[in-house]
């Protein structure tokens, strides 16, 4: 850049020239930043431009106006794609890995639905593409509108960008229902994936580690044009809101979808038994090298749609479908170093630094190694050969160590006994895996092409894992001292199922914790008014682009409202995940109400014995461990937090930022058992009793274990026992199955 004439000796005609021609620079890089996603200058180059803007408007202020950029400093373009709430969630699917995974997945079906041995029940193979999920909308045959999965609920819009898809046809052939959401992956054939690296290459651009970062990165692009020269193509297998069915069964309705001019996923196969999935499994895994897509696994789906939808789902997944995935990838490498993460409950985990490897497509630099005893039991030493494995979605992980390769000098590895943060002294306790998973893929993620990769990867959720054996991992006793507890449970608060902020990642997190301007939840929605004056100096001591910092503000007000389940799960409360958070924020439905009651919860369970049963500890802490699948030890935990006094004032400083949305029932409208507490007993005759509990939440209704007085219907097979003697006992409405079934179908009225 040519050295500027000094403002004070500018003319008014010389001002007036540079003026303009900064005006049109300004708002040409600003379109390159906001709406191509590929500025073009530094941050620091486009902030000197607005600098130099300001200081020539501050001389000769008839030059500033409306129209200016100096004008709308502050109010960011909406930046990247717009929103889209998904009508039907856009849902995950469970894994199968071992043979017995699937005869399991089998069985569980034809328990759940109480068919015998001999009643046939077909399902619909298929393979698993391994691209990125889109659910694009028709209305009259004609495409309206495109979205990306997101976090499941809300995706954004990428109507601009399908559009360019040759797969995808903008108008349905032949006679399409009137609303149809047809889902499917999009991905990139592996020739086309090479031949577009090798143009990439050729002019200096980025290349992707694999065809599934190719598709994400192509398809995310704020420009449609770029997407409409990149390869990308489209499989259809699912549908989200749908005007009338497509077929009665999965098979029909893939075919419709073809006849409507989609490309399906193929080979298929319809198959009967679970040795019959085994079989396809096999013979597409001997198929695979050759296929000109990447799969990662294959899909089994139950074929007829009525089953389907008795099944229903878990929290992300259904219970109709499963995938079953090729064995991991594995490869061999040095391992550096072990490093020990602390998580946001104190959990040790040791990590491995390994020299960078590509297994599966991707480059590994650090894996888990769980715990001490692992390591231990795998003897695993800092300078050994290992073998790394990486599976799909899941956390790269160590298998074994190569022995002959064994350095002669090295030792076994000496397990911390004091927090590598803080110091405080780390011991042995029963704990989850949960908090240690979740952050080791936190290291492994980085450009945003990677961030949509990792899309469909499903971290687990604490409440989900198994906890382990007594003992295994190790705690930091330091608690609310230890800052590295504090910077992750800050980094959980702001992750994708919690307040998702974008702009406001793990790096950009730890960096504004160590600079202290974000110590607790609050922080984050107070930022701007405290730093907005000071803007400058946020950029000079964190490296960010003035631009970006207003981009991330911006995104802060966006999560100044919040779902209660968000909420729950954000706070980081040991086992309190997902699924957890959701049957909370269901119960209580207001911020208010679950505050007050989990205080007194605490105050009650505070006040008694440890052993006391929950019924007689108190009334609020009897109705949380009332709550089906909310069990003691997670009260527990939820007591623990209200407990203390620190925890209730953080909350209660973030209550003062934000507003608490009251939580919406799903798919519960009209239903005539909406809040109402019901209990089965005894042999049901027309299902099973898991099927008769997932029906009965599903219409909003809460199923419990046990009856008391709280008891609205209790719903009585044959042989009940002493439940229907309590029910009677207490005066409750007891039904028959006949009676529920017209109840919760609308035919009869609520019973007195
Ligand atoms: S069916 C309710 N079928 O895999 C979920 N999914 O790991 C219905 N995927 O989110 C999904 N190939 O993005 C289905 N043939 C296939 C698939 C497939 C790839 C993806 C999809 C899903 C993810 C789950």
């Amino acid at each position: 850049m040519a050295a500027k004439q000094a403002i004070d000796t500018l003319t008014l005609a010389d001002a007036r020239a540079e003026h303009a021609q900064l005006v049109a620079e300004i708002g040409h890089h600003r379109a390159l930043y906001y709406q191509k996603d590929a500025p073009e200058i530094s941050d620091a180059d486009y902030d000197a431009l607005e600098r130099r803007l300001a200081a020539i408007e501050q001389r000769f202020p008839e030059l500033a106006g409306a129209h200016s950029p100096t004008a709308t400093v502050g109010a960011a373009p909406a930046a990247g794609f717009g929103k889209v709430k998904h009508k039907v969630p856009m849902l995950s699917l469970g894994n199968a890995f071992e043979d017995e995974d699937v005869t399991d997945f089998v069985a569980s079906i034809r328990r759940f639905l109480v068919l015998d041995e001999t009643a046939p029940l077909d399902f619909v193979a298929e393979p698993k593409i391994d691209g990125l999920s889109l659910s694009i909308r028709y209305e009259d045959g004609q495409l309206v509108q495109a979205a990306t999965r997101g976090d499941g609920a809300e995706g954004e819009d990428v109507t601009a960008n399908v559009r360019t898809i040759d797969d995808i046809p903008n108008t349905l052939r032949g006679k399409a229902p009137a609303v149809l959401e047809v889902r499917g992956e999009v991905y990139m054939r592996r020739e086309d994936f090479l031949a577009l690296n090798k143009a990439q290459a050729e002019k200096g651009e980025k290349v992707f580690a694999n065809p599934r970062n190719a598709a994400a990165g192509s398809l995310r692009q704020l420009d449609a044009s770029i997407t409409a020269g990149r390869p990308l193509r489209f499989f259809a297998y699912t549908w989200g809101e749908l005007s009338e069915p497509l077929g009665a069964t999965q098979s029909e309705s893939r075919q419709r979808l073809a006849d409507l001019g989609f490309t399906i996923s193929e080979p298929s196969r319809l198959c009967r038994t679970a040795d019959a999935l085994l079989d396809y499994y096999h013979w597409i895994g001997g198929q695979r090298a050759t296929l000109p897509f990447d799969i990662d696994g294959v899909v089994y789906k139950v074929d007829r749609l009525d089953l389907q939808e008795r099944l229903g789902f878990r929290t992300r997944t259904p219970r109709w479908a499963t995938a079953h995935k090729y064995p991991a990838e594995k490869a061999q490498t040095l391992l550096k170093a072990i490093s020990i993460q602390v998580g946001r409950t104190g959990a040790l985990t040791p990590v491995a630094e390994l020299e960078p490897i590509t297994v599966g497509g991707v480059v590994v630099s650090r894996a888990t190694l769980h715990n001490e005893d692992e390591i231990r039991r795998k003897d695993v030493r800092v300078g050994d050969t290992v073998i790394v494995q990486r599976a799909g979605d899941v956390i790269p992980q160590i298998v074994s160590v190569v022995a002959n390769l064994r350095p002669a000098d090295s030792h076994p590895f000496e397990f911390p006994t004091h927090c590598p943060a803080c110091g405080s002294l780390a011991v042995r306790s029963t704990a989850e895996k949960a908090d240690a998973a979740a952050e080791v893929v936190a290291v492994e993620s980085g450009s945003p092409e990677d961030g949509a990769a990792m899309e469909d990867a499903e971290a687990p959720a604490p409440e989900e894992t198994v906890a382990e054996p007594d003992g295994v991992v190790r705690r930091c006793t330091g608690g609310l001292i230890c800052p590295a507890q504090a910077v992750e449970r800050l980094i959980h608060f702001t992750s994708r199922l919690a307040f998702d902020i974008e702009g406001l990642g793990i790096e950009r997190m730890r960096l504004f914790h160590s600079q202290g301007r974000i110590r607790e939840p609050a922080d984050i929605f107070t930022l701007e008014k405290r730093e907005s004056e000071r803007l400058d100096r946020i950029v000079t001591m964190t490296g960010f682009g003035k631009k970006s910092v207003e981009k991330l503000f911006a995104a802060i007000e966006a999560r100044r409202t919040i779902g209660l389940d968000r909420l729950i799960y954000a706070l980081g409360i040991r086992q309190v995940g997902e699924a957890t958070a959701k049957l909370l924020a269901r119960h209580y439905l207001t911020v208010d109400h679950w505050r007050a009651a989990m205080i007194k919860a605490a105050e009650e369970r505070a006040a008694q014995p440890a052993e006391r049963k929950p019924e007689l500890v108190g009334e609020s802490y009897a109705e949380l461990c009332a709550i089906e699948q909310i069990g003691v030890g997670v009260a527990d935990d939820m007591m623990a937090f209200f407990r203390e006094e620190h925890n209730r004032a953080v909350l209660d400083r973030l209550l003062a930022q934000i507003t608490v949305e009251t939580y919406q029932r799903p798919t519960t409208t009209g239903s005539p058992v909406v809040g109402k507490t019901v209990v089965f007993t005894g042999t049901l005759e027309t299902m099973g009793r898991s099927e008769a509990k997932a029906k009965a939440e599903s219409l909003g209704a809460k199923v419990a274990g046990s009856v008391s007085a709280k008891t609205d219907y209790v719903v009585v097979g044959a042989d009940a026992g002493s439940k229907a003697t309590k029910a009677r006992e207490l005066g409750l409405t007891i039904l028959t199955e006949q009676e529920w079934a017209d109840l919760i179908s609308g035919k009869t009225g609520a019973p007195e």
